[in-house]
């Protein structure tokens, strides 16, 4: 028995239907704003050796994709990329991250500057972005980052002074700035005089440890 002719015409309007839904899907970011920001930051990378893949635009929340570890809340803490062969640029949009505590892109070949608005990132505990090839300053925003305990911009081409913002910071224990083109003043608030010169690893490369007991601070500096 043939089937009535309406039903072709519903089946006609359904596929059309899907069709326009299923093709709006595959374009639509995933409408999570933390999922949005991590797609803004994979269109500005190249990525030859495919780490990216799961970064599914069309994902609900970036929560299962690798190199992410969200906490109860569906919230990313820590973003790891370190050493994945990533060319590009760091964006604005990380600083949507609200409770990123890592943020770790060391080793890989990512220029630019250091975007000002990382400076949000009110509970970062650790930024490693040694070992790039970022340039111009660090930002003073990242004075903001009072959770901050590890800053490691090693080997870069960062210039100019590090902000007295960031030296301000209450827990930062390793600041580590060897091989970058900063110019290389410890402020005078510092007491250079206390410096314990033992602990030194490479002293060609002039490098300073000193703890400041007033602070129960430990400060690594490098210069070159
Ligand atoms: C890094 O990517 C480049 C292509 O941009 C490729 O030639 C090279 O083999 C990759 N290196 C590693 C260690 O995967
Ligand atoms: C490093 O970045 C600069 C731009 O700031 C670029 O001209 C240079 O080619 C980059 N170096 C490498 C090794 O990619
Ligand atoms: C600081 O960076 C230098 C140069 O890459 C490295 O040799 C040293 O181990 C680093 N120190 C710390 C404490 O991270």
């Amino acid at each position: 028995m043939a089937a009535p002719k309406w039903i072709w015409s519903v089946f006609a309007a359904l596929s059309f239907f899907l069709t326009i839904v299923l093709n709006e899907n595959s374009i639509m970011v995933c409408g999570n704003n933390e999922g949005d920001a991590l797609v803004v930051f994979k269109l500005s990378l190249l990525d030859p050796n495919n780490v990216l893949h799961s970064w599914d635009s069309t994902t609900i929340s970036p929560c299962t994709w690798f190199h992410i570890i969200c906490n109860q809340n569906q919230q990313v803490i820590l973003l790891d990329l370190g050493s994945k062969n990533l060319t590009g640029n760091l964006v604005p949009e990380l600083g949507n991250l609200q409770q990123l505590q890592y943020l770790v892109l060391h080793q890989n070949n990512i220029q630019g500057s250091i975007p000002a608005e990382l400076g949000n990132l009110k509970n970062l505990i650790e930024l490693d972005l040694y070992q790039n090839n970022l340039s111009g300053k660090i930002p003073p925003s990242l004075g903001n980052l009072k959770s901050l305990e590890f800053l490691r911009l090693n080997d870069n081409h960062l210039s100019g002074k590090i902000p007295q913002e960031v030296l301000n910071l209450a827990h930062l224990k390793i600041l580590n700035v060897t091989n970058t083109d900063l110019e290389g003043k410890i402020p005078s608030t510092r007491p250079l005089e206390d410096f314990p010169l033992k602990n030194m690893a490479t002293p060609s490369l002039g490098i300073f440890k000193f703890v400041f007991p007033f602070l129960n601070v430990f400060l690594i500096f490098f210069f070159i």
